[in-house]
């Protein structure tokens, strides 16, 4: 019989990537070797299952799967839309719950009602891009952040920000609140185009299997 070829995981560094492998646990995939915090190791494997798992940057991950080098990556939707990268998004894995928000201090919502030119500060410039041009029809200048986005209506670099709010301590702590909701945001699991037509089978076992598990924790 032909030798099963290896199937490969990217997953999202950090707490998504925990939250990842628990989920995996619980239909019988593991990973022992990635558990061990202290390995440098790159990529992780599960020989007796032909898997392999590495960890990546959330931006990387849909790369890795539309490039072939990964045949199923798990991200966060922020990602998936600010990348733009031609995959299959077959399941929301309902951890990671977020939202992609306009934040601000309260004195900027109106300039978000009056069509104002305003500056917008985000690590997300084509989120923020879609929702002020295609949405809002809002003419806006979009500076982009690489992090501690909040900083910037607070430094004076701009009026708001778009941003992930999950818990909101951090808009809460420096004197800024949610303004517009652009979209909630989860986990999502997708597959490259190409692996899903050649390792069909084995794929698709996995969503199904991940799909059921889901529906019982939810109580479904
Ligand atoms: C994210 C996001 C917010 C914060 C929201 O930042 O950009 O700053 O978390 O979470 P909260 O609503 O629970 O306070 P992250 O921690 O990823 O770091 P960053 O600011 O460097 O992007």
């Amino acid at each position: 019989m032909e030798e099963k070829r290896y199937l490969t995981f990217a997953l999202t560094k950090g707490r998504l990537a925990s939250k990842t492998l628990s989920l995996l646990e619980e239909i019988g995939i593991t990973c022992e070797e990635m558990k061990d915090k202290d390995s440098r190791k790159l990529i992780f494997v599960n020989e007796e299952l032909k898997l392999k798992f590495f960890l990546a940057k959330g931006p990387d991950v849909p790369t890795y799967v539309e490039y072939g080098a990964a045949d199923i990556g798990v991200v966060g939707k922020d990602e998936l839309l600010e990348e733009g990268r031609r995959v299959y998004e077959v399941l929301d894995l309902g951890f990671g719950k977020c939202r992609m928000c306009v934040c601000g201090p309260a004195k900027a919502k109106k300039l978000l009602q009056h069509h104002e030119m305003i500056r917008v500060a985000s690590k997300y410039p084509v989120i923020a891009k879609d929702y002020f041009y295609n949405k809002k029809h809002q003419t806006v200048d979009i500076i982009k952040l690489n992090g501690s986005v909040e900083l910037g209506p607070i430094v004076g670099l701009s009026d708001v920000i778009v941003d992930i709010v999950e818990t909101g301590s951090t808009l809460r702590e420096n004197g800024l609140e949610v303004l517009e909701e652009i979209c909630p945001l989860s986990a999502r699991m997708i597959v490259n185009r190409v692996s899903m037509q050649m390792e069909n089978q084995r794929i698709k076992e996995i969503i199904v299997k991940l799909r059921t598990r889901l529906a019982q924790q939810n109580g479904v």
